[in-house]
């Protein structure tokens, strides 16, 4: 008798509760395991963050419930099977994260099937949002840094060589640094592309000191890779050499400066993200990530991904109420815009739905004891050249 009642009085709060709140399932596929990890890392220790500073400004009742799963690094049958898997099993309302973008790719086509909007929070290749029309993102393109940066070198060096991981995104920033560079008058002298994820630079390093040229222009993933790329440079004597290191942001991210020792001095990069940017919204943003991760711990431009990936999730959900339709999602992310993320003001482009946003020629420098990515020019509103170039939507 005494049982029946619990279970009577159990089952009417937990009817109450689910009448009264309204989840919103939020697949995230991310990499939490493997030797690209500290990437992951990133992303959910910025999500955490904003969900500390942000969840009570999620309507009455409202709560985001997160499913993570863990395609473990570049690999994208796991992705696509976890996608599956959140879109079929759990019936998540969007799908978000994914640092890579094999992983990014073979998660597309499943977005377009079922009709569930995917918000790529670091993947970088541009042709990933053409591939369906349920994507947006908040990240960048390497095309956004590489092709402005091919503009910049030409108006200071002769020759260049290029170095990239042979995978998407190293792709694009070899094609972009070449087109621009090469129409600005450049000579590429070289173009290489290393296997990722690669930790042994020296070969490729070698052949480029040989070939002598002015600039070396590299892209490698951030975190390890750019730190063991950073090493060799360093090894190899290059800088010694008269070779000028530059490239996008990725290959000098903010976390990692503190472990490549001084390599890194006078390295310039092109970027819509730098941890030591002065804008008010990134002072905000690195003291809270600060206080909460500690003092030594620095976010990064996959960090800032996630963070406006997250805002605009907020609004996406605060602006149906918890109550999320595809087609009305992706409207209101078309056009989306943030006058003052961390990375300064950026906006969703309604035609393609790719990012526009500031890019920012750095330097490293030492600034109070640390080295940073120091801006010193800032090219505005740059959308992503490649879709521009090719007329792609
Ligand atoms: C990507 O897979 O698109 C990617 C990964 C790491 C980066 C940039 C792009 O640093």
């Amino acid at each position: 008798m005494r049982a029946t009642k619990i279970a009577i009085s159990l089952m009417a709060a937990l009817w109450v509760g689910t009448a009264a709140a309204q989840t919103v399932k939020i697949g995230l596929i991310n990499t939490y395991s493997g030797p690209m990890a500290s990437n992951g890392d990133q992303i959910q220790k910025s999500i955490d963050l904003f969900m500390k500073l942000n969840e009570s400004k999620l309507p009455k009742g409202v709560k985001l419930e997160f499913i993570k799963r863990d395609d473990t690094g570049i690999n994208p049958e796991t992705a696509k099977r976890l996608a599956q898997e959140l879109i079929v099993r759990e019936k998540v309302d969007l799908i978000t994260g994914v640092v890579w973008t094999p992983n990014a790719a073979a998660i597309a086509p499943l977005t377009a099937e079922a009709k569930v909007p995917f918000i790529i929070m670091n993947a970088g290749t541009a042709m990933l949002t053409t591939l369906s029309p349920y994507i947006a993102r908040t990240s960048f393109t390497l095309w956004q840094s590489s092709y402005p940066m091919g503009e910049w070198a030409a108006k200071r060096y002769k020759t260049a060589y290029v170095a990239v991981s042979d995978f998407g995104p190293g792709h694009d920033a070899q094609d972009a640094f070449n087109k621009s560079f090469k129409s600005g008058g450049g000579t590429v002298v070289g173009n290489v592309r290393m296997p990722p994820p690669t930790s042994d630079f020296a070969p490729y390093l070698q052949r480029v000191k040989d070939a002598k040229p002015d600039a070396l222009f590299v892209f490698v993933p951030a975190g390890k890779s750019a730190t063991a790329l950073m090493k060799g440079f360093g090894e190899l004597g290059l800088g010694q050499a008269g070779i000028k290191l530059i490239g996008p942001g990725d290959i000098t991210t903010d976390e990692e400066l503190p472990n490549m020792g001084d390599v890194p001095l006078g390295v310039v990069t092109m970027f819509h993200y730098s941890a030591a940017g002065d804008r008010p919204a990134n002072k905000t943003f690195v003291a809270e990530w600060q206080k909460a991760y500690g003092a030594k711990s620095w976010p990064n431009f996959i960090s800032v991904g996630a963070w406006d990936a997250m805002q605009a999730i907020f609004d996406v959900v605060t602006q149906q109420k918890g109550k999320l339709n595809a087609d009305k999602t992706m409207a209101i992310l078309k056009g989306w815009k943030n006058p003052s993320s961390p990375r300064g003001p950026i906006s969703i482009d309604p035609e393609t739905r790719d990012i526009i946003q500031n890019e920012y020629v750095r330097e490293v420098r030492r600034v109070g004891g640390n080295l940073a990515n120091v801006e010193l020019e800032t090219i505005k509103a740059v959308k992503d050249p490649w879709k521009e170039i090719n007329n792609k939507k």
